[in-house]
């Protein structure tokens, strides 16, 4: 658990409604995210996690209701504002986690080239201490495809912490991945937390990583269309408040 401010509100959402076009995909959304806290959204597929996830980074602007960063609603900024906000933010998207074009070192130096003014040695001492973060030292001349997708994940993960960033957004990061390296994955973030103190926010349906991670969930009701279950996830496992987050939270397929 966070130790230091414990109690402070990094993103605060309010009222939030997300629509496609006419589509409602979720409503009636309240919740907060606490400074250093790994904050889990749970749902089935297709319940609008990876919806929520866009609102959260401002890719979608609200139907309805609100979004805060400290304090500070998210559509109340100016376009610069937005921009740097969201450039303090480390995204690990659901797919196409890297360029493939690019070596792993090119795909995190390239962040560091547009958005900040190190030097080339400079970038290439961040690429290299960015990368042995997650266990990928001297591989920053190979390209994605030459990696297994364990090692892509965490290649991800160093980009996302290529501008050292207050808050992390991951999108699925164990999907696809088989028990030993998701769980390689998880310890990564919790480390990250632990280590940083930064917020991460992640979605995910598996239950190994929302147990083994998680201070907080939300679970997306795709029936009522909103938030039905939030806690502590051991919590909504052993006294869920009804009966679908019984039984996603104690499924037996995870
Ligand atoms: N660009 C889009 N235009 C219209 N509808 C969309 C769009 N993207 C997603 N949807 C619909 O919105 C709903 C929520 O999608 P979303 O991708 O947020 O779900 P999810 O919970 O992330 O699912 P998964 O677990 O499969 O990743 C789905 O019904 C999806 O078909
Ligand atoms: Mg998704």
């Amino acid at each position: 658990m966070p130790d230091q401010n414990d109690t402070a509100v990094h993103v605060k959402v309010q009222d939030l409604e997300m629509r496609y076009n006419n589509f409602l995909i979720q409503k009636n959304l309240n919740f907060e995210i606490r400074k250093g806290e790994i904050f889990m959204i749970a749902g089935s597929s297709g319940s609008g996690k990876s919806t929520l996830l866009r609102h959260l980074i401002g890719l979608m602007k609200p139907v309805n209701g609100k979004i805060f960063y400290h304090d500070r609603n998210l559509w109340d900024m100016l376009p610069q504002e937005q921009k740097a906000l969201q450039r303090r933010m480390g995204i690990l998207y659901q797919s196409a986690a890297l360029w493939s074009s690019l070596t792993l070192g090119e795909n995190i130096a390239i962040l560091l080239e547009n958005f900040t003014d190190y030097d080339q040695s400079e970038i290439r001492h961040i690429v290299e201490f960015k990368l042995a973060l997650v266990g990928l030292a001297g591989y920053q001349d190979y390209y994605p495809s030459d990696i297994s997708g364990g090692m892509r994940k965490r290649a991800g993960l160093a980009r996302a912490m290529a501008l050292d960033p207050d808050i992390f957004l991951f999108d699925e990061p164990t999907a696809g991945l088989d028990p030993v390296n998701s769980q390689r994955l998880d310890s990564l973030i919790k480390q990250l937390r632990d280590n940083l103190g930064t917020t991460v926010v992640v979605v995910s349906h598996e239950l190994d990583s929302i147990f083994a991670i998680g201070d907080t969930v939300i679970f997306l009701d795709s029936e009522e269309k909103t938030i039905t279950g939030m806690g502590v996830p051991a919590d909504l496992r052993d006294h869920p408040p009804n009966s679908r987050v019984s039984e996603f939270f104690n499924r037996e397929n995870k």
